[in-house]
């Protein structure tokens, strides 16, 4: 029934796209040298990010950011590209619009949509002076001569629907600090929604593999390994609403549970690649966000 479903979406949009003219939004570009400091800057984010985790294929001693690393979903299996600098493997020839076409709009430089395989829907919300900074040092990372491979995803999730799934499910656009929050709370909401892309495992999904705001954290039955993905919300019953700050800065630093029991599953990658490379000032910015969401008493 769900595939039924998804293919008859699928199709619609096929139709719908091929008969109405397509644009590519324009974006800036720069030539301004970066600095030293703006490249570690960048080193940082793309570390806090967790770029590593889908980009390096560790398991397997793929080089850094090379891609290749097999990831399977609902929507087919597929295989993250070499980001590194390499001119003709990689994204090196790559202007600072290309990339942030990809990381902002989830579109290539030839005009293709990304699948959200790549959680640009995450990181679309990650500011210009930041993006600039991930590509400048994504530029000085050792060029890696890999091929990438062809995705294998059922005929009806084309690139041709995925210009449908973004018009109907993406809202690509930058995080908005809130007035009324202090610094603190906006840096971690930034962090949580743009960059650590928390949402993109702890939040459940509609049929068509989108994000549902309503349930942000909320826990999901099945997540990307079809192991279950915990609430993570402030609820006292099904989320993290009984852990103090410090065991969630514990967690998120070295993967330690409460109970003396440790991380396992996908959150391990998260933790090694992501958080722990948290300062520890963003560390506790990320604590007092979570602890702010919606509490929810799912999963
Ligand atoms: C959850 C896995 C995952 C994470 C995390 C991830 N990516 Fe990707 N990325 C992908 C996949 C899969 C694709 C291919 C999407 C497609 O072909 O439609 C991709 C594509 C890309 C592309 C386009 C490459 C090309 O050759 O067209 C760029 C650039 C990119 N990612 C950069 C990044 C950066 C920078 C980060 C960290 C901020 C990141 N990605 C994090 C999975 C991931
Ligand atoms: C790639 C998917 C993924 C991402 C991204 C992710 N998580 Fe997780 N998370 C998991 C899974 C799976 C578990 C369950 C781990 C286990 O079974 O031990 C988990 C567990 C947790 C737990 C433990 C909850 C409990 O009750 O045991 C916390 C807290 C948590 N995550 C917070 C976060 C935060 C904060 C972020 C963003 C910084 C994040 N996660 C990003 C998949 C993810």
């Amino acid at each position: 029934m769900r595939r039924c479903l998804l293919i008859l979406f699928f199709l619609l949009v096929t139709l719908w796209w091929l008969s109405r003219p397509g644009s590519l939004p324009a974006l800036a570009d720069s030539n301004e040298t970066p600095t030293e400091e703006e490249i570690r800057r960048g080193e940082y984010l793309i570390n806090v990010a967790g770029c590593v985790s889908c980009h390096t294929d560790a398991g397997n001693g793929g080089a850094y950011l090379a891609g290749g690393l097999k990831l399977d979903t609902p929507f087919g299996s597929f295989f993250a590209p070499n980001i590194t600098a390499d001119e003709e493997t990689g994204i090196g020839l790559w202007s600072f619009g290309d990339f942030a076409g990809a990381m902002h709009l989830g579109i290539s430089p030839a005009g293709e949509r990304y699948y959200p395989a790549f959680p640009y829907t995450s990181y679309t919300q990650i500011n210009s002076s930041d993006l600039r900074a991930m590509y400048a040092y994504l530029q000085t990372t050792t060029p890696v001569k890999q091929r990438n491979e062809r995705h294998d995803t059922p005929w009806y999730t084309n690139r041709f629907a995925l210009r449908g799934w973004q018009t109907i499910f993406f809202k690509p656009g930058v995080f908005q600090p809130a007035a009324d929050k202090d610094e603190t709370w906006n840096r971690g909401a930034y962090i949580v929604h743009a960059l650590t892309h928390c949402s993109e495992c702890h939040t459940p999904r509609n049929a068509f593999g989108a994000s549902r705001p309503a349930l942000f954290l909320g826990g999901v039955g099945e997540g990307p390994d079809g192991d279950p993905v915990p609430n993570v919300t402030p609820s006292k019953s099904h989320g993290i609403g009984d852990w103090d700050e410090d065991e969630l800065l514990l967690y998120l630093e070295e993967g330690e549970l409460p109970d003396g029991d440790y991380a396992g599953g996908a959150m391990v990658d998260v933790i090694e690649n992501s958080t722990s490379a948290l300062t520890p000032t963003d560390l506790q910015a990320v604590a007092k966000y979570l602890f702010t969401v919606p509490a929810l008493d799912s999963n």
